[in-house]
């Protein structure tokens, strides 16, 4: 029996980097996954890809950041497959300036898309969840919302923002069955830590025991567990897959 045979997964910024190595890994194991992403081009392609290994997948474009979007996918979601019983929120955004330097505008894309975001998705799907009887949720925080990072203001709110949520719907969702919890990558190897400066990437390496930055698999791997049977008395948890960066 595949760990995730039949459910049906959104998932949120699915179409690079961790999302997209998520939705392999949940389809292996037998979801019916929601490409949940913003970015059209690559969300073809991948949805392309996906079918071809004979996964049952669809694309869908959203902006998680709005609230009209997200809901004209949850509608979506189940015109197509009929129920919702896991929701990634992966999505996320950089936009990163020293404190002296950031705009409003930075700051505020970077909240509405990966604080504002997480809340639209989460509040949207939740009804049909608590129908079902059952549900899980992870929510995509960061290291940097544990401990900071220069250059992170707006970010570093973000995640921290996310870890609060977490642990709030943990206590109001618990007994309608939903299982809340949030994974913190470390720097882990995708396109928003290759647009950082070469010399500070080798800088937060070499302060990682294991040596090495986190693979997107490693991530995925998180989400799997925290969304298969296996986790089911787990809620509210923060589980850091960072290498050690952090203990
Ligand atoms: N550690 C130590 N010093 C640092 C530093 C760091 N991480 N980052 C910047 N500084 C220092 C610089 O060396 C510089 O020092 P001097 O004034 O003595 O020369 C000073 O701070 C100003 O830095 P910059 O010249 O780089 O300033 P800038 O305005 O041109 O750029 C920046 C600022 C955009 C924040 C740039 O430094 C940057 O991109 N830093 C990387 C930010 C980062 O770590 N982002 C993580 C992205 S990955 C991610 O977000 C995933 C996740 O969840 C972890
Ligand atoms: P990525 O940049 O490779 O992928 C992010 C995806 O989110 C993209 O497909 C993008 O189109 C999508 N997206 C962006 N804005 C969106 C919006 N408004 N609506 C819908 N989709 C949107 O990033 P990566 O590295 O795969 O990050 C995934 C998550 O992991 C993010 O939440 C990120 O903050 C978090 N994270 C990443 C770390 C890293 O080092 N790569 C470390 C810690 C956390």
């Amino acid at each position: 029996m595949k760990r995730l045979q039949d459910k049906v997964a959104i998932i949120t910024g699915a179409v690079n980097g961790i999302g997209y190595e998520a939705a392999k890994t949940f389809a292996r194991e037998g979801a019916r996954v929601v490409l949940a992403d913003f970015d059209q081009e690559s969300g073809e392609t991948s949805q392309a890809q996906l079918a071809g290994m004979g996964y049952n997948t669809m694309f869908c474009q959203v902006d998680v950041s709005s609230r009209e979007s997200v809901d004209q996918m949850t509608r979506n979601v189940l015109d197509n497959f009929g129920q919702i019983d896991i929701l990634i929120n992966n999505a996320g955004i950089t936009r990163d300036a020293m404190l002296r330097k950031m705009t409003a505008e930075q700051f505020q894309q970077v909240i509405n898309v990966n604080l504002t975001g997480v809340f639209n998705c989460t509040q949207s799907v939740i009804e049909q969840m608590i129908a079902q009887g059952k549900g899980k949720i992870v929510n995509t925080s960061s290291v940097t919302g544990v401990y900071g990072n220069i250059g992170q203001t707006n970010y570093a709110a973000a995640k921290a923002g996310v870890i609060g949520m977490t642990k709030t719907w943990a206590k109001e969702l618990g007994r309608k069955g939903i299982n809340v919890n949030a994974v913190v990558p470390g720097f882990t190897e995708t396109n928003m830590v290759a647009n950082m400066p070469a010399e500070i990437i080798e800088k937060m390496k070499a302060q990682v025991p294991l040596g090495r930055l986190g693979k997107p698999a490693d991530i995925a791997n998180a989400y799997l567990f925290l969304s298969s049977d296996e986790s089911d008395y787990i809620s509210g948890h923060v589980l850091h897959v960072d290498g050690a960066i952090i203990m």
